[in-house]
């Protein structure tokens, strides 16, 4: 199976074989981008030109099929937990058709709408069905979809960036905070026993953290760029300063990461996650593990999607750096 995450800097795809139990990777790439991402495209113009950045990412990765899965932004997504007494499967899909009106944003005629059964509580009184509905504007969906097929390939399944994240980085047997820190949003997720159980999205990311610096410090965005990668939070360069500008950056983002995990504790009666696994370009950012334990207070660990994923020593040492990038990719490239 082959995975594209178009996101808004940068693309990168990835082609897993599996069998059995087990899946090994096939090939990989990623490519930057500056242009608009698709929601924001009016054009049939912009979207060809974005379609043939993608069509040479797959050829000159070497990934064999045509047939990928694709997934849209998280910001773009509505998702929400729901309680339903004890109904069948089937019970369930039909309550969800009749009655996801009210539980989502957009008029259900302009919505793709899915649902995934998390929990069947059979001891709870009265018994009850916890379901996750995931909403997405059909204009955006059909974009990405579009681009896609603009790139030569036929998308043949869209998901949530976070429900692919679940698949690559989430643990089995516990709950747990998926932070995945891209470009223009940071996406929050708490998995539970390997099912994603909550989802939020923030608009404060890598740029916003660029941003900060570029102005701050009054330099060139490229300049900016280059502090951030370069020094990030530690404290011994430039006196300081990049730190200086990029702290009160992320206290936001924690501030926001804390706020969703009380509202999973009270409104959804979750239990609290025991570790934040990271991933995103952002994450690689210079002490940010360091940070990030300090003003979470917990316990936080680099997701290596590739730990699912069988690969030669050499591929395993070249790829290593690029991990954080690939989370999406992989968790879409997973799916069965
Ligand atoms: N070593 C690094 N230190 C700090 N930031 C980094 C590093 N490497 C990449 N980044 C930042 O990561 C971001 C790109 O990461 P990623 O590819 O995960 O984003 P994206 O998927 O394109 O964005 P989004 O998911 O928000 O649409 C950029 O903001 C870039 O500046
Ligand atoms: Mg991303």
């Amino acid at each position: 199976m082959v995975g594209l995450d178009i996101g808004s800097k940068t693309i990168k795809i990835v082609e897993v074989e599996k069998s059995g139990d087990s899946a090994s990777l096939v090939a990989s790439g990623i490519v930057g981008y500056s242009g608009a991402s698709p929601e924001k495209m009016g054009e049939e113009k912009e979207m060809t030109s974005l379609g043939q950045i993608i069509r040479k990412l797959h050829a000159e990765a070497g990934i064999s099929s045509k047939e990928v899965v694709i997934s849209i932004p998280e910001p773009q997504v509505f998702t929400r937990t729901i309680t339903f007494p004890m109904l069948t499967d089937a019970e369930i899909a039909s309550a969800v058709k009749w009655e996801s009106e009210q539980y989502i944003p957009i008029p259900i005629n302009e919505a793709v709408i899915q649902h995934t059964i998390l929990q069947r509580n059979e001891n709870a009184n009265p018994p009850e069905v916890l379901v996750l509905l995931v909403a997405a504007p059909k204009v955006v969906v059909e974009k990405y979809v579009r681009v896609t097929q603009l790139a030569g390939l036929t998308p043949i399944v869209v998901e949530t960036e976070l429900i692919a994240l679940t698949r690559s980085l989430a643990p089995p047997d516990k709950t747990i905070l998926l932070i995945d820190f891209g470009a223009s949003s940071t996406n929050i997720a708490i998995s539970k026993n390997g099912l994603l159980s909550f989802s939020r999205s923030i608009p404060i990311a890598g740029d916003a953290f660029t941003r900060a610096v570029s102005q701050g410090l009054g330099v060139t965005p490229q300049q900016a760029e280059e502090y951030k990668k370069t020094y990030g939070f530690t404290a011994t360069q430039l006196e300081g300063k990049v730190k200086g500008v990029l702290d009160p950056v992320l206290r936001l983002v924690v501030d926001e990461i804390k706020k969703a995990v009380s509202y999973y504790l009270s409104e959804e009666k979750g239990e609290t996650p025991s570790a934040i696994v990271t991933s995103g370009g952002t994450s690689g950012m210079p002490e940010m593990v360091t940070m990030l334990t300090q003003l979470a207070g917990m316990e936080v660990v680099v997701g290596n999607p590739f730990a699912k994923v069988k690969m030669d020593s050499e591929t395993a040492g070249k790829l290593a750096p690029y991990a954080p990038l690939y989370c999406v990719a992989t968790g879409l490239a997973l799916r069965e």
